[in-house]
């Protein structure tokens, strides 16, 4: 493995997920959880509009790369949405995440790699997607370097779909990331941001009682977490 971000940080990054296995454990996060089904429902319809948005209606013919793909749940995501197997790909710093992806998805590639270093060639991806790898990046140059990586490998005409938290006071592992933070990483842009994601903690609460309450406080957007931003760099 290649990696360029020190070793400390990636021991801190292994304790860390070795601690989310625990939650899944404990099945915060299964489809049998109403308020993550909820949570990814929500995300799910909020990336399918922004993706119409920006004129993609079908992504049979879109080469895709996810940064950061950890297991492979987006990617899994993005095949339901129509893309295939040869135009999908993923990276990540840690082969165990990769390892538990590739059970999940069998023939997506998914390659170990820093972020900060990309194993693709420039103008090769229609859409690079990255859904909280930035958050649990806590050195602002890395994550400096991994968005012009992003970029470099965008065609002229492709855009980035961003997804993470600007807030999370419960974990000091992860930082949020607001809008001018991500508008200095990817400088000369135009970008589309929506909040997304019902507070967590509220959700788990709140939706057991009513799905649609939780729906319309989505909606109003206050209580949200985080952000689901398409970004095109302007020619
Ligand atoms: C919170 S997980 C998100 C996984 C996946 N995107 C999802 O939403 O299910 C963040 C992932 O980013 C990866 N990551 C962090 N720094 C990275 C880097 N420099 N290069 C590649 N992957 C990195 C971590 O190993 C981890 O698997």
């Amino acid at each position: 493995m290649t990696s360029h971000q020190p070793i400390s940080d990636l021991d801190r990054m292994r304790g860390e997920y070795a601690q989310r296995s625990q939650y899944a454990r404990d099945n915060k996060y299964t489809f049998f959880n109403q308020s993550y089904l909820f949570t990814i429902q929500q995300r799910q319809r909020a990336i399918l509009r922004s993706l119409r948005q920006a004129g993609i209606t079908s992504l049979e013919n879109i080469n895709i790369l996810e940064i950061g793909c950890g297991k492979g749940r987006v990617l899994l995501e993005f095949l339901q949405y129509g893309a295939t197997v040869t135009n999908l790909h993923g990276i990540d710093l840690l082969p165990e995440r990769l390892h538990q992806a590739q059970d999940l998805i069998g023939q997506v590639p998914v390659i170990c790699a820093d972020g900060q270093r990309l194993p693709f060639a420039a103008n090769s991806h229609d859409l690079v997607i990255q859904f909280t790898a930035f958050s649990s990046i806590l050195d602002a140059e890395i994550k400096r370097k991994m968005a012009a990586e992003m970029v470099r490998v965008l065609k002229p005409s492709g855009s980035i779909l961003w997804y993470d938290f600007w807030i999370n006071p419960t974990n000091p592992q992860t930082k949020g990331i607001g809008k001018a933070e991500i508008k200095a990483y990817f400088p000369n842009c135009r970008y589309a941001f929506q909040k997304l994601t019902l507070a967590p903690p509220l959700a788990r609460k709140l939706v057991p009682f009513s799905w649609s309450l939780a729906a319309t406080l989505e909606r109003l957007q206050m209580l949200n977490t985080h952000y689901l931003a398409m970004i095109t760099p302007l020619a």
